[in-house]
């Protein structure tokens, strides 16, 4: 297995190009299902998770085609893929697909929504929790869907062969849920209204992109999405919206390291309450033309008090990029999750680098420590392994993340951004 070393204590000058969003290509690329015309889609990062959708979509009966040779000579500009599910010639998603990536059992809903059936395994995926799927089994049963839960797999069949409209109340905000019931309800009979929807940037990417294939919906961004359900849906050409949560990971390191970065492609509309924290530990964030710039001078960093929400509030995808610069705050500072109730994997390993953190539930409360010291640590899931990554960009010495699969999941091309930009990261690979 791949391992990643660093030696900390160096400051990050450069210019980092930030990728597309993982979190919006995977729905995106998962809408081809919806429609016999080609999807294109610009922007695709390279990684891990989305290389196994398409092989998941592939089995599905999506052709899937990347545009050029692989690796772009405009790497920030990502990748282009072309989709094409002429026809679904396999309605079910296996097991041995579907657990090793919990965002496939998005499937669910558009096979359904096309085929009036789909058996799709109960999800893997980051072990931050329990992480059920209640929420978008209910949705889809109030667009018309009879569901059993057989030997592992959800087996769904629509009432008379075809989904129709109908009004979802989530009890609780769910990105995961809000995409499949989304994007059930473009290919449903009539009227759907989803009340409590995820307002994610990725929510809005992926409803746009719905939009382009000729979807009705209204109140994109807001917690109310109205959708009128349409017989079949176009092909549409549609670009990835940047990563929001790579974006926070490099402004927080450059936060934690000191020195000056400019965020290229990254917008700062889609993580301002992650922005306002950076700001309010010091470091200095400003927009410009083509990009978000992230300035840390020597002055230290000034702890915090935050807690994980939905969009638009903190992100629970940056919390351990966070607890990370917090690690060495002038000061304490307390984070609490509110959204996942084990996402705290990272906190043990940070403390291998020294770091002095308490948890109490579901609130964990940070000691800055003066300095950080390397040593060999355990990626646990995709953005606890960066945080560790940020500690040992700070950290004295050499750290030795392991695990970087989880890390290569998520992060394209990690330690080549950060390297150009001045820290001393590599990766030593296994064979
Ligand atoms: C998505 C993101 C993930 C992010 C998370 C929260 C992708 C590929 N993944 O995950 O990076 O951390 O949103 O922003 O976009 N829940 C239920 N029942 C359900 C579904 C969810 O109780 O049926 C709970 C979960 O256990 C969790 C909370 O709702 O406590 C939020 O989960 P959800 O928004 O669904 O996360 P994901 O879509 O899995």
């Amino acid at each position: 297995m791949d391992r990643i070393k660093i030696v900390g204590g160096h400051k990050l000058e450069g210019v980092i190009p930030i990728s597309g969003a993982k979190n919006a290509a995977l729905p995106l690329m998962i809408a081809s299902l919806l429609t016999g015309d080609r999807l294109t889609l610009k922007n695709v990062p390279n990684l891990a998770d989305v290389n196994l959708l398409a092989r998941i979509l592939r089995n599905h009966g999506v052709d899937h085609s990347i545009e050029g040779k692989r690796a772009s000579p405009t790497p920030h500009l990502g990748e282009t893929f072309h989709l094409t599910a002429r026809d679904i010639v396999d309605t079910t998603a296996p097991y041995e697909m579907v657990s090793r990536m919990r965002a496939s059992f998005w499937v669910l809903g558009p096979i359904l929504a096309r085929m009036g059936q789909a058996r799709v395994s109960l999800p893997g995926g980051c072990a931050i929790g329990t992480r059920p799927v209640d929420l978008h089994l209910t949705g889809l049963k109030a667009l018309g869907a009879e569901i059993d839960i057989d030997g592992g797999y959800v087996v769904a069949k629509a009432a008379h062969g075809r989904l129709r409209g109908g009004r979802v109340v989530f009890p609780k905000v769910s990105v995961g849920a809000t995409h499949n019931v989304l994007l059930a309800a473009a290919l449903a009979k009539g009227e759907t209204v989803i009340e409590n929807a995820a307002r994610e940037p990725e929510i809005g990417d992926v409803a746009n992109c719905l939009v382009k294939m000729g979807a009705h919906i209204e109140g994109i961004g807001t917690s109310t999405l109205r959708i009128q359900g349409r017989d079949s849906l176009e092909g549409a050409v549609h670009t990835v919206l940047p990563d929001r949560i790579e974006t926070g990971t490099f402004a927080f390191a450059v936060a934690a390291t000191g020195g000056n970065v400019l965020l290229e492609g990254a917008r700062a509309g889609l993580l301002e309450t992650a922005l306002a924290a950076l700001e309010q530990t010091g470091a200095v964030v400003t927009q410009e033309a083509d990009g978000i710039r992230v300035r840390r001078n020597g002055s230290g960093v000034d702890p915090i008090t935050i807690e994980t929400q939905p969009f638009p509030g903190f992100p629970t995808d940056l919390q351990a990029q966070l607890m990370a610069l917090m690690a060495t705050a002038r000061g304490t500072s307390v984070i609490r999750e509110t959204i996942f109730e084990n996402r705290f994997m990272h906190v043990q390993e940070l403390a291998r680098l020294g770091a002095d953190i308490q948890l109490h539930g579901d609130t964990a409360t940070i000691r800055g420590v003066k300095h950080l010291k390397g040593a060999p640590v355990m990626a646990t899931d995709l953005r606890a392994s960066v945080s560790l990554v940020i500690a040992g960009l700070v950290a004295d010495g050499e750290t030795t993340v392991n695990r970087v699969y989880h890390l290569d999941r998520g992060f394209e091309r990690l330690e080549e951004k950060l390297s150009r930009c001045g820290a001393r990261i590599e990766r030593i690979s296994a064979g």
